[in-house]
């Protein structure tokens, strides 16, 4: 995010802090639609796509969707995931967007404002309130897999991967996360790194940062794809991803196909939706969501293409869980020339979009403390990153010492990992398709998707209809209320 933003940001906070009320803009005292955020404007079209891209690229790309697809048998998962994406994930993406400009505050206040406006209810507060919440429990995991990623950078550089055998890296993440202790640590330190920036207010460097480190990971991927391409078993792997077998599906299968799209474009919380609420008015929804999807898609994709043929090559099970990638690129860093340099790179690129991704998780949290009992953003970040680093502590344990303590989905983690990506998140998203689709009036979704040709006419179709009822459809099935 543009440092002006975040710095308006804080000088608002402060004043709200020191007891100041709201003030709202010009055009909203004229009862005019169009609002201006008080936090400020994306400088461009492009800062915006590359922040919502730098918190959409993270561990949902690299390291879930591969481990997930794995999980659930390869192609039909996959095809079930780009469906959901295309069908479920851009409209819902252009829906938040569009909530967010409209409403120009945080995602609390947007949809008690808009509720209200659009003669509906004040009490749509609720959903941002879901938002919140899924925000933080997804944290409270994402930072222990982000320490692991942090973990990994000196165990790179200390070549501890060289020459090594399949058995060896397994090994050496066994080792690993069977220690609470080292886990807490890399757990500890990715929080604090996420807290202190919020704290802050995130600095210049960040929109710089993103527009490097996309890219880079891009070319990084397309690097391993190369090695993958000649010393994996690459048709096996593609074969794996692509070939879709119903048969190994299951309807929870669907369910966690769907909660997948929704994680990996960060959907169904009001991360979105809180960027767009500085998203310039001239901008188009359509072109900037189109433009994330995609990119965030190829990155996933890349990730399967990258780690099923290795899995194959090396005997591997694809079905291995969230150890995957952190057992299948080390082994293929340990072969490759070079495998120190870029697996060094890659951990250190792959613990930064965990981060950018990070900040965006628990932003909504941090505004939320800072306007609802007027604390400043560092006792705020120190506050919700503290019960986010406690909460996680479950997550740290759920690979070691309380590996055997399992209720309904199994340990901790994937109780939590289940609950946000395959409830609350699909939740979120079909009450925000609801709200676009069905509670706004046409004028208003209109006015902001630019008219009403032929892709407002599909979005509006793709909203009203087809996500809800697919949302609703796979919720049915996957609980086995129908059949
Ligand atoms: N999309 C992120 C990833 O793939 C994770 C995520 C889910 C997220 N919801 C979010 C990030 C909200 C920022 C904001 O890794």
């Amino acid at each position: 995010m543009t440092f002006v933003v975040w710095r308006n940001k804080l000088i608002q906070n402060r004043a709200i802090s020191a007891g100041l009320k709201t003030k709202m803009s010009k055009e909203q005292e004229n009862g005019t639609t169009q609002r201006s955020s008080l936090h400020g404007h994306w400088s461009s079209r492009f800062a915006f796509i590359l922040a919502v891209t730098g918190s959409a690229v993270g561990l949902g790309n690299i390291w879930k969707f591969p481990y997930i697809a794995g999980q659930n048998g390869g192609g039909a998962f996959v095809l079930v995931y780009l469906v959901c994406v295309a069908v479920i994930g851009l409209p819902v993406m252009m829906s938040e967007i569009l909530i967010g400009r409209r409403g120009r505050r945080n995602p609390i206040a947007t949809m008690a404002l808009l509720g209200e406006e659009e003669g509906s209810s004040g009490q749509w507060k609720w959903l941002g309130a879901l938002g919140v919440v899924a925000g933080i429990l997804i944290l409270s995991y994402y930072s222990v897999i982000g320490g692991w990623t942090l973990a990994y950078i000196p165990k790179s550089i200390s070549g501890a991967f060289t020459g090594a055998s399949a058995a060896d890296v397994e090994a050496i993440y066994a080792g690993f996360t069977g220690s609470w202790v080292s886990v807490t640590i890399a757990h500890t330190i990715f929080m604090a790194i996420t807290v202190i920036v919020v704290a802050r207010g995130v600095e210049r460097g960040l929109e710089r940062a993103v527009r490097v480190m996309v890219p880079a990971l891009l070319v990084l991927m397309l690097v391993l794809l190369g090695y993958a391409a000649t010393s994996g078993s690459f048709a096996e792997g593609i074969n794996f991803m692509f070939t879709p077998n119903f048969d190994a599906l299951t309807w929870d299968g669907v369910l966690q196909a769907m909660g997948q799209a929704f994680f990996t474009l960060s959907l169904g919380m009001g991360a979105i939706m809180a960027y767009g609420a500085y998203l310039p008015e001239e901008t188009s929804i359509t072109v900037a969501s189109g433009s994330v999807v995609i990119a965030d898609t190829i990155i996933a994709v890349l990730a399967g293409l990258v780690i099923f043929p290795l899995v194959f090559a090396n005997g591997l099970d694809p079905a291995e869980g969230p150890g995957l990638v952190f057992v299948t690129l080390p082994l293929a860093f340990g072969q490759m020339g070079g495998g120190v340099f870029f697996g060094t790179v890659f951990f250190i690129l792959l613990s930064f979009a965990a981060w950018t991704s990070a900040l965006g998780l628990v932003e909504p949290g941090v505004a939320w403390v800072v306007e609802r009992f007027g604390r400043s953003r560092t006792q705020a970040a120190t506050m919700v990153g503290g019960t986010i680093w406690a909460l996680g502590l479950g997550s740290v344990l759920s690979f070691n010492g309380l590996a055997e303590f399992t209720f309904l989905r199994g340990t901790i983690y994937q109780n939590v990992e289940y609950l946000t990506s395959n409830v609350m998140l699909p939740l979120g998203g079909l009450l925000i398709a609801i709200f676009a689709a069905w509670v706004m009036c046409r004028n208003s979704t209109s006015e902001e998707l630019r008219g009403v040709g032929t892709s407002y006419k599909f979005w509006r179709f793709l909203t009203r209809y087809v996500a809800p009822a697919a949302i609703l459809l796979v919720f049915l099935q996957a609980v086995g209320l129908i059949d």
